[in-house]
């Protein structure tokens, strides 16, 4: 939607606006309902999507604007929607994480998500945050400079193109969720990566419909916003003869970064710029997964997204050309391109804060727990597949969101106050030794840290190698870090502390942390609120890889959780 906002606005909103310079309400109605579908299967399906979109809308504003959504829930299921990135400074209630900030929107209800745009600015996204729902609800948040394009830290390009890249399944997602849940078993790989919402033609599907094409002119220098809304797969992004300076990731910007593969985590963005350089002729874009688990049994789909880039102006008609293929289990690329990004430094904006008030140590990875109450075809006898931070598998409450707990002031039964700054043991972390060994035996509970406004933290998240080892994408809510330092085995202090970055580390909103190996995040706590922190893999937040800050109100109202917005759902 073109910045025609102010059409739809009431006339006692365009006086305000008038009077409050630039700033404007960016406004949309998400109606979540049924779209039928056909993709690459020849028989229609039915999905749920936004306003019968696949992705949903996009929405673009600018720093220092109100965005305003109304959610109107038409389908079948109940419903939340995050705000990926934004940091909901004074407006908590509008995150999104189901029975974290809110209840979820019933079939029939609806709710107005409310937030400002301060601070940020590059690609972010919304995706639903309820069951696995975001395989279908996704869309891009845009937000450019207060002066438009011209504010970038970068020459204007000649056009911008938004690249969603996703995971399809050719069934009902909401199902599948719900049959491995009961049966503590895990969901079955992708039937197709996507970019935009198609598959591509590597799939079998003949139809040029089911091909997303961009159009670039010879020469001309496009930013592709780069968006991976994937459930469960890292992705290595390519384009055919072309390569790309990154200028951006999570809505911070970079020091321009060369490279001719992007490596992008569920959850994350990148801002890439490429000229259109070569032959006038038609190119395939490119994802594949990057599987840093690598086992025998790949738990994704080895094939290829694609889309096609076409010159204007070339009329003939050869198959395009695919980029090479990077190889599914090429950690070093991964690594290569994840930890060489650094943040463009831009006078006014936070850096790294270097006294530290909080040090945690946090164990990230899979493990096995018992079956829950729910989960009626769990087979008892057996210990099943679970996923911790620091040996605390995190459950959702069920009768009230945590938000709502904290701002009562009422947490008793529905969190406790003891997420652990250490591991309950000091094990080899990384070695698959510990597959053979004693398993971390993990139980279920709703753990919370709580910090005071305005404490600083620094983060070691340490992944483990018990069950497979893998690279988490570890998302936070409310707060983007900085990432100081990221290798491989086991953390140590002595030898990590020389390498922290402390002039430009890479500020993000999701880390994936190197597969068998850790990352030192730092953040400040200022902003109040219950913040969700949790691996962007749906299969592994599903089954505990998360925990939850609670930070305390400061000294004014301004710092302070607001009461609650009117039509807030109930449980
Ligand atoms: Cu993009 Cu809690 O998620």
């Amino acid at each position: 939607m073109a910045r025609s906002w102010f059409l739809l606005l009431p006339f006692g909103l365009i006086v305000l606006l008038g009077s409050v310079a630039q700033a404007a309400v960016v406004e949309h109605t998400f109606n979540v309902g049924n779209l039928s579908i056909s993709l690459c299967n020849k028989t229609a399906r039915i999905i749920t999507a936004v306003n019968g979109q696949l992705p949903g809308p996009t929405i673009e504003a600018r720093e220092g604007d109100t965005v305003v959504v109304h959610l109107i829930n038409t389908s079948p299921y109940n419903m939340t929607i995050h705000w990926h990135g934004i940091f909901q400074r004074g407006t908590p209630w509008a995150d999104g994480p189901d029975m974290v900030t809110q209840c979820p929107v019933q079939p029939g209800a609806n709710y107005t998500y409310r937030f400002n745009v301060i601070g940020q600015e590059g690609t972010l996204w919304w995706h639903a945050h309820i069951s696995f729902l975001r395989a279908t609800v996704y869309g891009a948040l845009i937000l450019r400079p207060r002066g438009g394009a011209k504010g970038y830290p970068f020459p204007k390009p000649h056009g911008e193109k938004t690249v969603i890249l996703a995971e399809w399944w050719n069934d009902n997602i909401y199902d599948l969720e719900r049959k491995a849940f009961r049966e503590a078993s895990t969901l079955r790989p992708a039937d197709a990566y996507t970019i935009n919402g198609k598959p591509g033609d590597s799939y079998n599907c003949s139809d040029a419909n089911q091909t997303y094409k961009f159009q670039v002119r010879h020469n001309e220098k496009y930013l592709l916003r780069i968006i991976n809304a994937a459930l469960n797969t890292p992705l290595f992004f390519k384009v055919a003869n072309h390569s790309f300076t990154v200028v951006g990731a999570d809505a911070s910007y970079t020091t321009p970064y060369e490279t001719d593969v992007v490596v992008i985590a569920p959850g994350q963005t990148v801002d890439a710029l490429m000229v259109a350089s070569a032959t006038v002729g038609r190119y395939y874009m490119a994802v594949s997964p990057y599987d840093s688990a690598n086992l025998p049994n790949p738990t994704f789909s080895e094939t290829n997204g694609t889309a096609v880039v076409e010159y204007v102006g070339y009329t003939g008609d050869e198959q395009p050309q695919l980029p090479p293929r990077t190889e599914y289990n090429d950690t070093d690329t991964a690594f290569r391109f994840l930890s060489n990004l650094t943040a463009l430094v831009l006078p006014g904006k936070p850096t790294v804060p270097l006294s530290i008030d909080t040090r945690m140590f946090v164990t990230v990875g899979l493990g096995v727990s018992d079956c829950q109450p729910e989960q009626l075809q769990c087979n008892r006898s057996t210990t099943h597949f679970s996923a911790s931070m620091n040996n605390a598998s995190f459950v959702l409450p069920s009768t009230v969101s945590m938000l709502q707990a904290h701002y009562r002031n009422k947490s008793a039964g529905v969190y406790t106050r003891d997420f652990p700054d250490r591991p309950p043991v000091i094990f080899d972390y990384t070695s698959n030794v510990s597959d053979n060994g004693t398993m971390q035996y993990t139980t279920k509970s709703t753990k919370v840290k709580t910090l005071c406004y305005n404490e600083t933290v620094e983060m070691v998240l340490q992944n483990t190698h018990l069950i497979a080892k893998e690279s988490h994408p570890m998302h936070l809510h409310g707060f983007n870090f900085f990432v100081l330092a990221q290798g491989f085995g086991n953390y140590n202090e002595t030898t990590a502390t020389p390498q922290f970055n402390l002039v430009n580390p890479q500020e993000r909103n999701t880390i994936a942390v190197p597969t068998g190996g850790w990352a030192v995040i730092r953040f400040v706590a200022n902003n109040p609120g219950m913040w969700f922190m949790h691996c962007h893999f749906d299969a592994h937040l599903s089954i505990g890889l998360a925990m939850v800050f609670e930070v305390k109100d400061g000294p004014t109202e301004e710092a302070s959780v607001p009461p609650p917005p009117e039509d807030l759902p109930h449980c």
